[in-house]
């Protein structure tokens, strides 16, 4: 059983699509892998109501009462390993994180992050995109490394940006592959079917062309 805990600070739609597609008869019979813990940064975090809804076990770790990136880390580890987990997802989770968290959790931590990066690493992507008047836009799941959004990319998938979008239009459009990619990616790392080799991804018994989820 791979055991998998998910870290979020708000809404929590793209826990729920794990959590969905991870209840679905046909995963749990395939792929032996549970979600066995959420955490948030923030209290007030909504997904921690759909964990809760799914009976996974919650937990929140404030980041505010912490006085250095370093002590939040360091709890939240503690947190991540008395749950033996085998993958970590970042799961719309809002912290840097350090580098000495990420070498700890290297090739079984992984972040969804709505843009085709390397294209509008950071915060607002929806807007950096529609202000670069890109045609194509989309969302990408990688293995998280020290530099910010910058780790190996695992999958992408696109969507057209449309003449009249808006932010919302757009991260609408976005979020609904989001809700594709990251379930899919989460079970293939969980299958062993991706693994991060030599800073690279290494796919096993999967057609190549599963990595880019297009239209
Ligand atoms: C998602 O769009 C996710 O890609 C993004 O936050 C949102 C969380 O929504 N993540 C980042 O921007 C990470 N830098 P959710 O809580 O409904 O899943």
């Amino acid at each position: 059983m791979k055991r998998i805990v998910c870290l979020i600070s708000g809404r929590g739609s793209n826990l729920a699509a794990i959590l969905q597609a991870a209840s679905a008869e046909r995963w749990r019979v395939a792929v032996p892998a549970e979600v066995v813990a959420v955490i948030s940064n923030r209290a007030d975090a909504a997904g921690l109501a759909i964990a809760a809804a799914h009976g996974v076990a919650t937990q929140v770790i404030e980041h505010t009462r912490f006085s250095s990136r370093e002590g939040f880390d360091a709890a939240l580890a503690e947190a991540i390993d008395a749950h033996t987990a085998d993958l970590v997802v970042l799961a719309g989770f809002m912290r840097v994180l350090t580098r000495a968290f990420v070498a700890r959790y290297q090739g079984r931590l992984i972040n969804i992050h709505p843009s085709l990066l390397p294209a509008f690493p950071g915060l607002a992507t929806h807007r950096q995109a529609l202000a670069a008047g890109v045609r194509v836009h989309g969302a990408t799941v990688h293995f998280v490394s020290d530099v910010i959004d910058g780790g190996v990319i695992i999958a992408q998938a696109a969507v057209p940006v449309l003449p009249g979008d808006s932010e919302e239009t757009l991260a609408a459009r976005v979020l609904g592959r989001e809700h594709v990619l990251l379930p899919r990616c989460v079970r293939w790392l969980c299958e062993g079917r991706i693994a991060l080799v030599d800073g690279r991804v290494q796919v096993r018994d999967l057609p190549g062309e599963s990595l880019a989820l297009l239209g």
